[in-house]
Formats: structure tokens, C-alpha cells, sequence
């Protein structure tokens, strides 16, 4: 099974893409820079499997002390179309009480699974929410989701309306570990 040869073409490169999470992560330390000598950090969530190479290359690059969770989200199973009703299992090892915290997406897309995530974690006692994604597919958004507190939307790339794989991104779970972000051939899914 080959890899490259299911995918139409490439829309960010892996220099593309290490370029942009390093600006990504130098303008959440600055904007978290006063969160620097207090006694709570800001608690970085990724969502789980899609954001986990996003997050550990970001968060690598972020220069405040920070704690690290993640959060499993499921809305496609097999398919390229979300079911609208993301399952979530908020097993979180990190209380989020009185903490700002950063939610790490792969995608944001029609934005079922950010707001479900967001009502949940302001459920839980957030003092802001902030949303880091990967890529934005605004062109699909069905569901608005705002932002808690002092909370700010990082975006890495706005994202055409095309099913996308790598860079953790699966279909079916395979493509994860494509180090690119491509558009997955139609007849591979259809
Ligand atoms: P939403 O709830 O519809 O915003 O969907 C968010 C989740 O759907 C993302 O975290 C991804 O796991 C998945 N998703 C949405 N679009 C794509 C895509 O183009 N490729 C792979 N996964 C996608």
C-alpha cells in the first residue's frame, strides 16, 4: 500500500507547516507570557488522535510553562461526512479549574466537536478557553462556538472544502503519518 500515490496533491508542505507552528507557538508565548511565574499554567488540551503531531511540534516551540492533556473526540467513524454528534471522553488528568486553557485541533470543521468540547470544559470551571487549530475549513461551519473569557483563536491555515489526510489526519485511521497535509484522492473513499 503506498502512501503518497492515494493522495491528489499536496496543500502544506512539512516546511510550510513547521513554519507556521513556529509562529503559532511564538504568538501563544507572548500572549501567555504574563501566565509565566504564576502557580497555574495554562493547560494545553489536544484532541485526540487528529491534533497529536500538531501538539507536540507546538507545543515544543511554546516558551511558558505549561501542562499537557488530551481528550479523545470522534464524530467521523469510517466516513468523510461528521455525524454531527461528536462522542466525547473527557478523562481529563489535569483539573481545569480556574485555568486558562488552550484546545488543540487538527481541524476545525463544522465546528460540532469545538463547541461540544467548549460547553464541556466551561462545564469544568475554565477561566478562559482558547482554541489552537491546525487548519479551518470555514466553508463547512455549521455550528458557531465561542470562545470563553479572555480566550483567542489561533489558526494555522484556512483549509479548501476538500477531505484532507497527514500530519495527523486520518481517513479510516491510516495518513496520520504522512508529514504533509494532502488532499486524499476521492476514489480511495468513494
Ligand atoms: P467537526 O466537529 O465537524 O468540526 O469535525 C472535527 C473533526 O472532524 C476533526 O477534528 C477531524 O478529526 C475530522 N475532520 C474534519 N474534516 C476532516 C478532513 O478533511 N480530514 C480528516 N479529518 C477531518
Amino acid at each position: 500500500m503506498a502512501l503518497d500515490g492515494d493522495i491528489d496533491r499536496i496543500l502544506f508542505t512539512e516546511e510550510q507547516i513547521s513554519k507556521r507552528v513556529s509562529e503559532l507557538a511564538s504568538l501563544i508565548s507572548d500572549d501567555f507570557a504574563a501566565t509565566a511565574d504564576s502557580p497555574s499554567p495554562p493547560v494545553v488540551i489536544g484532541v485526540a488522535t487528529g491534533a497529536f503531531l500538531f501538539l507536540a511540534d507546538l507545543v515544543r516551540k511554546v516558551k511558558v510553562p505549561l501542562y499537557v492533556d488530551f481528550i479523545r473526540a470522534e464524530s467521523y467513524g469510517c466516513g468523510t461526512k461528521s455525524n454531527g454528534a461528536p462522542r466525547i471522553s473527557l478523562a481529563l488528568k489535569v483539573d481545569v479549574q480556574d485555568k486558562h486553557v488552550i484546545v488543540v485541533e487538527d481541524i476545525v470543521d463544522t465546528g460540532n466537536t469545538l463547541a461540544s468540547l467548549i460547553s464541556l470544559l466551561k462545564s469544568k470551571g475554565a477561566s478562559s478557553i482558547s482554541v489552537c487549530t491546525l487548519l479551518d475549513k470555514p466553508a463547512r461551519r455549521k455550528v458557531d462556538f465561542q470562545l470563553v473569557g479572555e480566550g483567542k483563536f489561533y489558526c494555522g491555515f484556512e483549509c479548501p472544502d476538500h477531505f484532507v489526510v497527514g500530519y495527523g489526519l486520518d481517513f479510516a485511521e491510516l495518513y496520520r503519518n504522512l508529514p504533509y497535509v494532502g488532499v486524499l484522492k476521492p476514489e480511495i473513499y468513494k
